[in-house]
């Protein structure tokens, strides 16, 4: 994770960001605050790498990489705006795991357009394309990871990335807005993933598939309560935290929430 602490919208690179209201950024650092707490008080591992005075994003930190077994699959950002936020990551890929980081060729923008399910099909990576992730990227991430990757087209500019529209609910479920995706990519996903939760508009927009699931629990923003009630229903237990102030950069739980999985 990394602290909305140059937290501001400036420029606008997604239909969220509105640049005519101003950041309250204390709030933002509070409610990210909460979020970390929250994830240590479940009992997981949080590492937090410095914020850069001269991006403002950097607090979506899921967007810097994509790392499978150990192996790092670097960020090439789409915007100039948040370009620099890739080397940041790598170096702490470098200095903190030690895990083998290679940048991509072709414009990724980390976890935002991938998903991983380890007990899918012995482990697959799902990728979106459409708006930021280039269809390329999901050859490379394929070679460099060497999982499978199922490349889905994303077609409403509200859902621009991966991480807004689908998301793991443990090793093997997921859960998606269908009209998120192309036609065909939803026959994908319904072949795929029959037993999927299926989530409406309402969820989307709140940022309620912007989650973070460790399985059981499935952290997301207090906005989403309909989505929190339509995972207990699937016996995951939803833990609410307010995230209202990063949801103007167009991001929730997931996107500042960078895994790692070893
Ligand atoms: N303002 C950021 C952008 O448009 C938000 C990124 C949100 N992150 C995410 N994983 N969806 O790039």
């Amino acid at each position: 994770m990394c602290p909305p602490e140059h937290f501001t919208v400036d420029y606008a690179i997604n239909p969220w960001m509105d640049t005519s209201v101003p950041v309250d950024s204390g709030l933002a650092l509070k409610q990210w605050a909460i979020l970390r707490d929250t994830l240590t008080d479940l009992g997981h591992a949080v590492h937090v790498i410095d914020a850069k005075p001269e991006l403002p994003d950097m607090v979506y930190a899921a967007n810097g990489a994509f790392s499978v077994d150990g192996i790092v699959y670097g960020a090439r950002f789409r915007y100039p705006q948040r370009a620099g936020e890739a080397a940041e990551h790598r170096k702490f890929y470098e200095t903190a795991t030690k895990w083998p980081a290679t940048q991509g060729q072709s414009v990724n923008e980390g976890e935002g357009d991938f998903a991983y399910l380890p007990a899918a099909y012995g482990g697959m990576i799902l990728a979106g394309h459409g708006f930021r992730t280039e269809p390329a990227a999901h050859l490379e991430a394929q070679e460099i990871l060497g999982r499978p990757v199922i490349s889905l087209q994303l077609v409403d500019p509200a859902f621009y990335h991966l991480d807004t529209a689908l998301a793991a609910l443990d090793d093997r479920h997921i859960t998606y807005y269908p009209e998120a995706f192309s036609e065909a990519s939803q026959r994908v996903l319904r072949q795929l993933f029959p037993d999927a939760v299926i989530a409406d508009r309402v969820d989307a927009e709140a940022f309620g598939l912007n989650l973070v699931s460790d399985g059981r629990h499935v952290i997301l923003n207090t906005e989403a309560r309909a989505m929190g009630e339509k995972v207990r229903a699937h016996g995951y237990e939803p833990v609410h935290v307010e995230l209202g102030e990063l949801k103007r950069g167009g991001g929730s739980v997931k996107c500042v929430v960078a895994e790692l999985r070893q």
